[in-house]
C-alpha cells in the first residue's frame, strides 16, 4: 500500500528545541504560579469525549462535564475514580505523566514517584553485588514516594473550572458505597494474590473482593475525604502521611519528610512535526516521547523501503524491528531523570541524527544486535500494567494521562489505615548499572538509583494537533511496549488510513533490542503463521507475551470527537454532549 502521506520530519518545532535545550542543560522548571482557569471559551467541538479504563470512570467524566467542568476537571476526577474502581493500576499511591493542550497551548506535568531520601545506588544488591530477586518488586522497600495526588492538585488548581471537592466526590462515593467488581479485576487480583502471598498484606485488603458483588473501601474513602478537605496536604501531611510513614517503619524507607517534600514538576513537553501534525508528548524522565518521535521519524525516513510493503507482512515486521532495535539502544544508554542527568533530547530527536540511524537499517536481514547495543537498561524486564485515559472537552482542550503503580497492585502493600495501594516503581531504576552485560558492554548511569531521583519510565501520553486544533489524544499501558504500541496505532491511522477502531484493534508486535532478534506476539491477535516462518528463516525468534496494551484514544475529525477503547481491556469510550 502506497504510503503517500509519509513525509520525512522537517525540523523540530521551536518549542521542542527550547525544551531540549532545557533538558540538555539539566535545568528544572520551577512550578509556575497557578494561572487562572480558562474563562468562557467558545464551543469548538460538537461534544466532549473520553476513552477510559472502566465504566465507572466514564460515568465520573459524564458527571463532571454535566456540572460544567472542563477536560482537566474530568481528568482529575477520572484519576481519583480509577484509584477506587480500577485498583490494579488506577492509583493515588503511584505516579504518572499528564500531557495537556489547554487554550491552544501544550503543557506537561511530571508527577512520577521519587526515590526516598535514604535510597542508595546498591540498595537491591546482596553482599556479592548481585541483585536480590524480588526486592524492588514486592513489599515496602519497592515503594517510591507517590506523586499522583500532588499531580492532580497541580493540574486542577492551574486549569480546572470546578471546585476541588467536586472532582473528588465521585471517587469518594465509589469508595464509601462500593462498586460492582468485574471478572477481569478478580482474575488480576487472583494472580497478584499468588505473587504477594506471604510477602505483603495484600489479601487482608483485597481477599474478600468477589466478582459481581459490591466492594467497599472505607479506609480509602476517609483518605480521599482528607484529600478533598485539605487538598494535596490531605495526603502529604497530617493523618494520611503519618499512616503511610508508620506503615513503613521497620520495613521501608519512606518517611513523613519524604512525603512532605514531594513536588510534581511542570516540564516542557517534547514537541515534533510529523506528517502535517504536531506531536506533543512526554519528555524525560519518560523514554516514551523520544522513543515515539524516533520511531515515527525513522519510518518516515525509510519511506522508500516501506513503499508497497503490506502491514504485518514479514518485510514490514522486519523493518519495524530494525527501527525499534535502534530506538531501544538509545533508550538504554541515554535516558534517565533530567534533574540528575543531562539527557541529550535535542540530539536524540534531531532530523539528521535520526536519518543517520535510519540509514543503518538493514532491509534484508536483522542487524547484528551487538553492533547496535550500547547499554544495559533494556535487559531489565519492565512491568507492563499501567493505565491510561484520554479526554477532550467541547472547548477543544485535551488531556492525555498515563499513571501507574508499576505492576498490577504495585508492591502489594496497602498502607495500613489508608486503603492506599503503594507502587513498586523503584523497580524501574537500573538496580545494577555500570556492569558489563551479556554482550560485554557497560551500561549507563543515567537510570541509577539516587535519593529524590525519578526512575526512567516508558509512559507516553500523547496529543497530536493540526492547525492548532486537537486531532488525536492517545496513550496506553504496556511498559516498554507503550511507545511501540502507540507508534503502531498512529501508523495504522495515518499511514494505512485505517478507521480508528480497526487501527486500535489490529495486531501489535514488539521488539526491544534484547533479547536478541526476539519479536513478541500477543494472544489477542497472532501474526500469520507463514509470516512467522518467513521471519524465523531470517533469524528471528518469536515469544508470546500476555499483555500488549490497552489503548485509549480519541480522534477528532474537524469538530467531531471519536473516542475508542482497546478491545483488549474493559475500557469504555463515550461521547458526552
Ligand atoms: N512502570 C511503567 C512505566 O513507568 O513505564
Amino acid at each position: 500500500m502506497p504510503l503517500n502521506q509519509q513525509h520525512r520530519f522537517r525540523s523540530l518545532a521551536l518549542t521542542a528545541m527550547a525544551a531540549a535545550a532545557l533538558s540538555v542543560a539539566g535545568f528544572v522548571e520551577s512550578t509556575p504560579a497557578h494561572a487562572k482557569a480558562p474563562q468562557a471559551q467558545p464551543q469548538v467541538l460538537t461534544a466532549s469525549a473520553v476513552a477510559v479504563a472502566d465504566k465507572y470512570a466514564a460515568d465520573t467524566a459524564a458527571q463532571i462535564f454535566k456540572q460544567g467542568g472542563n477536560a482537566v476537571d474530568a481528568a482529575v476526577a477520572i484519576a481519583f475514580s480509577l484509584a477506587v474502581t480500577y485498583p490494579e493500576a488506577g492509583n493515588i499511591g503511584g505516579g504518572g505523566f499528564m500531557t495537556l493542550y489547554v487554550d491552544h497551548r501544550p503543557y506537561f506535568l511530571d508527577y512520577r514517584e521519587r526515590a526516598p531520601m535514604s535510597a542508595t545506588r546498591n540498595m537491591y544488591l546482596d553482599d556479592k553485588g548481585e541483585v536480590i530477586k524480588g526486592m524492588s518488586l514486592y513489599g515496602h522497600r519497592a515503594v517510591g514516594v507517590p506523586g499522583t495526588v500532588d499531580g492532580m492538585w497541580e493540574a486542577q488548581k492551574r486549569f480546572g473550572k470546578l471546585k476541588w471537592k467536586q472532582v473528588l466526590a465521585p471517587a469518594i462515593k465509589y469508595a464509601a458505597d462500593g462498586f460492582v467488581v468485574d471478572d477481569q479485576l478478580i482474575e488480576r487480583r487472583d494472580r497478584a494474590s499468588k505473587e504477594f502471598a506471604g510477602k505483603t498484606n495484600f489479601d487482608l485488603y483485597f481477599g474478600s473482593m468477589k466478582s459481581g458483588q459490591v466492594f467497599k473501601q472505607p479506609d480509602l474513602a476517609d483518605t480521599l475525604q482528607r484529600i478533598a478537605d485539605k487538598g494535596s496536604k490531605g495526603f502529604y501531611e497530617g493523618k494520611t502521611a503519618e499512616l503511610i510513614a508508620t506503615s513503613m517503619t521497620g520495613h521501608g524507607l519512606i518517611t513523613a519528610r519524604d512525603l512532605k517534600e514531594y513536588k510534581a514538576v511542570w516540564r516542557q513537553p517534547v514537541v515534533a512535526s510529523w506528517n502535517g501534525y504536531r506531536v506533543i508528548t512526554a519528555p524525560p524522565p519518560s523514554s516514551g516521547g523520544i522513543g515515539l518521535v524516533q520511531l515515527l521519524k525513522m519510518k518516515a525516513d525509510l519511506k522508500d523501503k516501506f513503499e508497497g510493503v503490506p502491514l504485518d507482512s514479514a518485510q514490514y515486521i522486519h523493518l519495524v524491528a530494525e527501527i525499534e532495535k535502534r530506538v531501544f539502544a538509545d533508550r538504554a544508554q541515554y535516558l534517565g531523570d533530567p534533574d540528575f542527568y543531562k539527557v541529550p533530547v535535542a540530539q536524540l530527536t534531531d532530523d539528521d541524527y535520526i536519518l543517520k540511524r535510519a540509514q543503518e537499517v538493514n532491509p534484508e536481514a536483522p542487524s547484528d544486535t551487538k553492533s547496535v547495543q550500547p547499554g544495559l537498561g533494556t535487559s531489565m524486564p519492565e512491568k507492563a500494567e499501567t493505565t491510561h485515559f484520554s479526554v477532550v472537552d467541547k472547548w477543544g482542550n485535551a488531556v492525555s494521562n498515563t499513571y501507574t503503580i508499576n505492576g498490577y497492585f504495585g508492591s502489594g502493600v496497602v498502607a495500613e489505615g489508608t486503603g492506599v495501594v503503594l507502587n513498586d516503581e523503584m523497580d524501574d531504576f537500573s538496580a545494577k548499572p555500570g556492569v558489563a552485560n551479556m554482550f560485554g558492554v557497560v551500561g549507563s548511569d543515567a537510570n541509577a538509583i539516587a535519593p529524590r531521583k525519578r526512575p526512567l519510565s516508558s509512559m507516553t501520553p500523547t496529543i497530536l494537533t493540526k492547525d492548532d486544533k486537537v486531532a488525536m489524544v492517545i496513550g496506553t499501558p504496556g511498559g516498554s511496549r507503550i511507545f511501540t504500541s502507540i507508534f503502531q496505532v498512529l501508523s495504522n491511522v495515518y499511514d494505512f488510513k485505517m478507521p480508528l477502531a480497526d487501527a486500535v484493534g489490529a495486531t501489535r508486535f514488539h521488539h526491544q533490542l534484547l533479547p536478541p532478534n526476539t519479536i513478541y506476539q500477543e494472544p489477542y491477535h497472532q501474526l500469520d503463521a507463514e509470516v512467522v516462518k518467513e521471519l524465523e528463516a531470517k533469524g528471528y525468534t518469536f515469544s508470546m507475551q500476555g499483555f500488549n496494551g490497552d489503548i485509549q484514544a480519541i480522534r477528532i475529525d474537524d469538530t467531531t470527537p471519536e473516542p475508542m477503547s482497546d478491545p483488549r481491556g474493559r475500557g469504555v469510550s463515550q461521547v458526552i454532549p
